[in-house]
C-alpha cells in the first residue's frame, strides 16, 4: 500500500470533508498533501500538483513562503493570542492602520472576525443595527444578486443564491430581495459588458425605489461572482449601485473576500468603480492563505451610531473568540509588505496578459461558450451546445472529468460545475500558466468528448451547479 493510500485510509476512517459527498471517495482518491512550496503541493508519494486555484482562493504568494513564515514564527515567540475585548496588541493595531490606509477612502474602522462567513455576518448585523440605532427599525431586509455567494452560515446563506449550497436550508433562511445579476455571460449578442451591466441595473433601481424603507443594505461580490461560476460584470454596475444606495438611504456591503487583494487587477475591485462601500469585507488572501481571519471595514458614520453610554445599549456586542489573532495579523502584515515591496499589482499585469493569451484558443472550442477574464481570474465555461449556450446536465459532472485529468497531469484544477478556472498564486510563472492551459485544454477535450449518461432522479432541479 502506498503512503498516500495509508493516509487516505486513516483519513476516511475519521474525517468528514467540506463541500464533499463523502461517498465519491469510494472511487475518487483523496490526496493527502505532505508539503507545499511556491505554486506546488506535494503528496506523500512525491507527486506534485500545481495549485491553480490558490487552495480555494487564499494563497497569493505561494505555499511555505519564507517571508510570511518568518513573520509568523517571530510572532509565535512574542504573543500567540490575547482576547481583543479590553486588550489590544501591536500586530492588530498596525494591521488596522494599514488596512485603513490601503482601502478606498472613508473606511476608517476595522472590526475582525475569524473567517469569511463570519465577516459577512458582522457586516449584515452592523448594518441592521446601525439603522436601528438611528431609529429606522423597519430597515431589516437585505438585497442580493441572483447567483451570488457569501458563505455558509445561516445569514450568509440567506444573501446567497447558489442553489447547491442554499436550497436544502431554505426554511431556515432570512427573507431577502433577489435582484437579477448583471452577469455578462447572459448578455445578448453584440452587447458590451458595460452596456449589459448598465441595462441590468434597472432591476436594482426598481427594487431600491420600491422597498428602500425596509432595506438595510445591498450586498454584492464586486466584479466576479466566484462560487456562482466565476461570472463577471462591468464596474459601471458598482458605480450606479453606490449612487443609488446613497439616493435611497441604503448601505452598500462589498464582499471582497474572494476578489480583494489584487485578484481583479486592482488591489480592491471597488477601486475600478471609484467607489467606497459602507462595509468592505475581506478575508482569504488577507493572510496570504496562512491563517483564518476576516476584516470588516466601515465608515466613521457607522461607528458613531454605536458610540454612546453603555446604558443606551447601542454597542455592537458581537464577538468571535479568535478576533484579531496576533499570528493571523502577523501573516497579514507580511502579506501586505510583499504587495508593497514587490510591486505586485503592476507585475501581475504581464501574468494576466499571459493567462489571456494562453487560453484564447479555447474560445473556438466547440463545447466552450465563453472564456472570460478579469485580472488574475480566467474562467472557461463548457456547454453542451455552443450556439444556444445550453449547459450540460449538472448530473453529468463534466467538470469532475477535467479535475481528474488535471490531477493525473499534476495540476489542481477544481472546477465549479462545468466552469474550469484558473485563479493562481501570483508567484506563478508564464511557463506554468502555459502548462495549466495545456492541461485544461486536454481535460476539456476529454470531458466534452465523453458520452455520459446518468440516471436523473425524478424531480431533480434542472440547474444545480455542482462544484465538481
Ligand atoms: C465572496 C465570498 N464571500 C464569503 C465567503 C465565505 O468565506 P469562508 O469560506 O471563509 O467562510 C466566500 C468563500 O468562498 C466567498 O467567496
Amino acid at each position: 500500500m502506498s503512503r498516500n493510500q495509508q493516509w487516505m485510509e486513516r483519513d476516511l476512517a475519521v474525517l468528514w470533508h467540506p463541500c464533499t459527498q463523502m461517498k465519491d471517495h469510494e472511487q475518487l482518491p483523496l490526496i493527502p498533501i505532505r508539503r507545499g512550496e511556491g505554486v506546488w503541493l506535494e503528496d506523500f508519494d512525491g507527486k506534485r500538483y500545481l495549485d491553480a486555484v490558490s487552495s480555494w482562493w487564499v494563497n497569493v504568494f505561494g505555499h511555505a513562503n519564507p517571508r510570511i513564515g518568518a513573520r509568523i514564527k517571530a510572532q509565535v515567540d512574542q504573543l500567540e493570542h490575547v482576547m481583543l475585548a479590553g486588550f489590544s496588541h501591536q500586530p492588530v493595531i498596525e494591521l488596522s492602520e494599514r488596512l485603513v490606509a490601503i482601502t478606498p477612502p472613508g473606511l476608517d474602522r476595522v472590526f475582525y472576525a475569524d473567517n469569511g462567513s463570519s465577516g459577512i455576518e458582522v457586516a449584515l448585523k452592523m448594518s441592521f443595527h446601525y439603522w436601528r440605532n438611528c431609529g429606522h427599525e423597519g430597515k431589516k431586509r437585505f438585497v442580493t444578486l441572483t447567483n451570488s455567494y457569501h458563505g455558509e452560515t445561516v445569514a450568509a446563506m440567506s444573501v446567497g443564491d447558489v442553489a447547491l449550497f442554499t436550497d436544502t436550508y431554505k426554511p431556515l433562511l432570512l427573507d431577502t430581495f433577489k435582484v437579477p445579476s448583471p452577469d455578462c455571460y447572459h448578455r445578448p449578442e453584440g452587447v458590451s459588458w458595460e452596456e449589459h451591466s448598465q441595462t441590468m441595473f434597472a432591476h436594482m433601481e426598481q427594487t431600491l425605489a420600491e422597498h428602500h424603507g425596509e432595506i438595510a443594505a445591498v450586498i454584492v461580490e464586486p466584479l466576479i461572482q466566484g462560487a456562482g461560476g466565476m461570472r463577471m460584470y462591468h464596474p459601471i454596475y458598482l458605480t450606479l449601485l453606490r449612487e443609488a444606495c446613497d439616493r435611497h438611504g441604503v448601505h452598500l456591503i462589498a464582499d471582497e473576500i474572494a476578489v480583494g487583494f489584487g485578484r481583479t487587477g486592482t488591489l480592491f475591485a471597488c477601486e475600478q468603480a471609484g467607489i467606497t462601500p459602507d462595509f468592505l469585507c475581506l478575508s482569504k488572501a488577507l493572510t496570504g492563505g496562512y491563517l483564518p481571519m476576516a476584516a470588516v471595514l466601515t465608515t466613521d458614520t457607522v461607528y458613531q451610531a454605536f458610540y454612546a453610554d453603555y446604558a443606551t445599549l447601542r454597542a455592537f456586542l458581537h464577538s468571535h473568540t479568535y478576533t484579531g489573532n496576533p499570528l493571523a495579523c502577523a501573516a497579514a502584515l507580511a502579506t501586505l509588505d510583499i504587495f508593497a515591496e514587490d510591486n505586485v499589482i503592476e507585475r501581475n499585469k504581464a501574468l494576466s496578459a499571459r493567462m489571456a493569451s494562453a487560453t484564447a484558443h479555447l474560445q473556438d472550442h466547440p463545447h466552450v461558450a465563453e472564456v472570460r477574464q478579469t485580472g488574475m481570474a480566467v474562467a472557461i465555461e463548457m456547454v453542451e451546445d455552443k450556439a444556444s449556450k445550453t449547459a450540460y446536465p449538472w448530473q453529468q459532472r463534466r467538470g469532475l472529468a477535467v479535475y481528474q485529468h488535471a490531477l493525473g497531469r499534476g495540476a489542481l484544477l477544481r472546477p465549479l460545475g462545468s466552469v474550469v478556472y484558473f485563479l493562481p498564486p501570483y508567484v506563478i510563472t508564464p511557463e506554468q500558466i502555459d502548462f495549466l492551459a495545456e492541461v485544461a485544454t486536454e481535460g476539456i477535450d476529454l470531458a466534452t468528448r465523453a458520452r455520459v449518461s446518468v440516471a436523473v432522479p425524478a424531480g431533480a432541479p434542472a440547474e444545480f451547479r455542482d462544484p465538481g
